[in-house]
């Protein structure tokens, strides 16, 4: 054994006992990685041999540690993509890769990026993936950085495009042979992520899996601009507090909750749910702390944020919320007090370069002029997928229909856009694109019901499922199937988990455009009381 293969081994005593199964050549082919690699543009800034159980510190991150799941290499690139911008890298190259498939997964990423999703990595390198992850080209959860187009640019779609081909060359540089398969997860931007590599380069992935995208980026932010607005600052005559959003839904659910069948405060079809906001209107000498009931005022501000948003002449911009979403995710909340983050961000750093431009100035007319701009692509919006179905690529996308964040009706929207570009019926979309409603998910994650699937965006939220649930039923090893077995997912199946990871229900959650139907008895927990019809 090499004696700089043992010192560079991270957080290893030689004395323990698991020294003796250190892979020597493994180790020493990590530490001298940068050896004969290539790639444009890219400088390797670490090569590391991280041991199974290693706690990793992440100074970097938006996480403080993560749990290796696999013994691997921790390879971290920088690339240049321009003279002011760059995108850290990593790939996690796990000691059992051959033996998985020889597979590569891309790990996206959420809301303004800048933090690679190091959960994920150490998720999927678990399962033998080469585990490719990115800081879509700035550090942190902060959109300050997009004043310089070229960052921007960055976000919307270079970071990953470059991310993806230094991450395919940095595994098969190391093992020495091709990869066979690669895959691209992500949730949120990583799903709008996702979709702008189904549309733009479809010869990347092999799968795609684009879990609740934030396609039509510039209209979210205009719908998020007018929430903001309607909703108010904390304790204006229409701001509603977090129980009385929890009212809401509690009388979205008195009123629509059986509709599906079962009263499980869950809405298999939210469409269906024609929820009237009225209804909690107080009546003369009535109030919220007696009677439980909401101001006219408070009334109008759930019907806005319940409606599709328009602009100027009736242009449709963007879907409403829908009944059922989950205020309990509290995201809803941030339409007041925390409009911050995605609308006042984009006015401020992209549309304006203006960083004390104020959301209350905010009106039709800036958003014509948002929506009359093309933001490098951010729309993410391209309904040909001529080029997917041609490179025989898959595309599997889901999305909570309890999602607060980013209302399914937009990929419902999606999906029928695609359907009609390509004069398609589902079942012609079938062979490369599917797409399933997961319903009581939140956004990417959480939620009352059987939404954990093992998608992007959810182990570090649900402790425990990626031991607990079997690897093999998740939302990516079902992509995995049809990519590499031809089998097309028909279902995708939903654990509803409790605090330890253990499984309080299961449901098999159907695709679009069946409906997941309850059978009319049994458990609802139980997913024999379901089918797709
Ligand atoms: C930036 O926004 C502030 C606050 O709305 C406004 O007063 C100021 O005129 C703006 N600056 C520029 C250069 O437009
Ligand atoms: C994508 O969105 C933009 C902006 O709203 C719109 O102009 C364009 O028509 C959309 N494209 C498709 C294919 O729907
Ligand atoms: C489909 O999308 C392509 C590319 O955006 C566009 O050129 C074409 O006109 C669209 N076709 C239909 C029928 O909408």
């Amino acid at each position: 054994m090499r004696v700089s293969a043992v010192v560079a081994v991270s957080g290893l005593s030689l004395l323990t006992p698991a020294a003796a199964l250190v892979p020597v050549k493994f180790v020493n082919d990590c530490i001298n990685f940068a050896t004969g690699f290539e790639n444009e543009n890219t400088e390797v800034l670490s090569s590391t041999y991280v041991l199974k159980g290693t706690v990793i510190p992440l100074p970097d991150s938006c996480a403080l540690s993560v749990t290796a799941r696999a013994n691997f290499c921790r390879v971290k690139l920088k690339i240049t993509t321009s003279s002011s911008s760059q995108v850290i890298t990593e790939a996690w190259l796990p000691t059992d890769w051959k033996g998985k498939g020889k597979r590569l997964v891309m790990n996206g990423n959420s809301g303004w990026g800048g933090c690679i999703q190091f959960e994920e990595l150490a998720w999927t390198s678990g399962l033998g993936f080469a585990a490719i992850g990115h800081d879509t080209g700035h550090v942190g959860a902060v959109a300050t950085g997009f004043t310089n187009p070229e960052v921007w640019k960055d976000w919307v779609y270079r970071s990953v495009l470059v991310a993806t081909q230094a991450g395919k060359a940095a595994t098969n540089h190391f093992y020495k042979t091709s990869l066979k398969k690669s895959y691209f997860i992500g949730c949120s931007t990583g799903g709008r992520h996702g979709l702008k590599l189904a549309q733009d380069y479809p010869d990347e992935y092999d799968g795609i899996l684009a879990a609740a995208p934030a396609a039509y980026w510039p209209n979210i932010e205009i719908s998020e601009a007018l929430y903001a607005q309607a909703v108010g600052a904390e304790g204006s005559p229409t701001y509603l507090t977090r129980a009385q959003w929890d009212a809401v839904d509690a009388a979205t659910m008195a009123q629509c909750d059986n509709i599906d069948g079962v009263l499980d405060g869950i809405l298999e079809n939210p469409a269906d749910c024609a929820f009237d906001p009225e209804v909690m209107l107080c009546g003369s000498g009535q109030t919220w702390l007696l009677n439980g009931c909401l101001t006219a005022a408070q009334v109008q501000t759930v019907k806005t944020l319940y409606s599709p948003v328009t602009g100027n002449n009736g242009r449709y911009i963007y879907p409403g919320i829908v009944p059922g979403a989950m205020p309990s995710q509290g995201m809803i909340l941030k339409y007041g007090p925390y409009a911050g983050f995605g609308a006042r961000d984009f006015l401020r750093y992209v549309v304006f370069n203006n960083a004390s431009y104020d959301l209350a100035q905010f009106n039709l007319d800036t958003a014509d002029l948002i929506l009359d701009n093309e933001w490098f692509g951010a729309y993410s919006n391209k309904s040909d997928l001529s080029g997917l179905q041609a490179s025989g690529n898959k595309l599997l996308m889901y999305h909570g229909l309890a999602d607060v964040a980013i209302p399914p009706t937009a990929s419902y929207e999606y999906y029928d856009s695609v359907a009609s570009n390509m004069s398609l019926t589902s079942s012609g979309l079938d062979p490369f694109f599917r797409f399933f409603p997961i319903s009581s998910l939140g956004h990417c994650a959480q939620g009352k019901g059987a939404g954990y699937v093992g998608g992007p965006s959810q182990v570090q939220f649900y402790p425990g499922a990626a031991n607990s649930v079997p690897a093999g039923n998740s939302a990516l090893m079902s992509l995995v199937k049809w990519v590499e077995k031809n089998q097309a997912p028909k279902t995708l199946r939903g654990y509803k988990l409790g605090p330890l990871g253990e499984t309080l229900g299961q449901k098999d959650h159907c695709k679009h455009p069946l409906k997941t139907t309850y059978k009319g008895h049994g458990n609802p927990n139980n997913r024999g009381s379901w089918k797709c019809t």
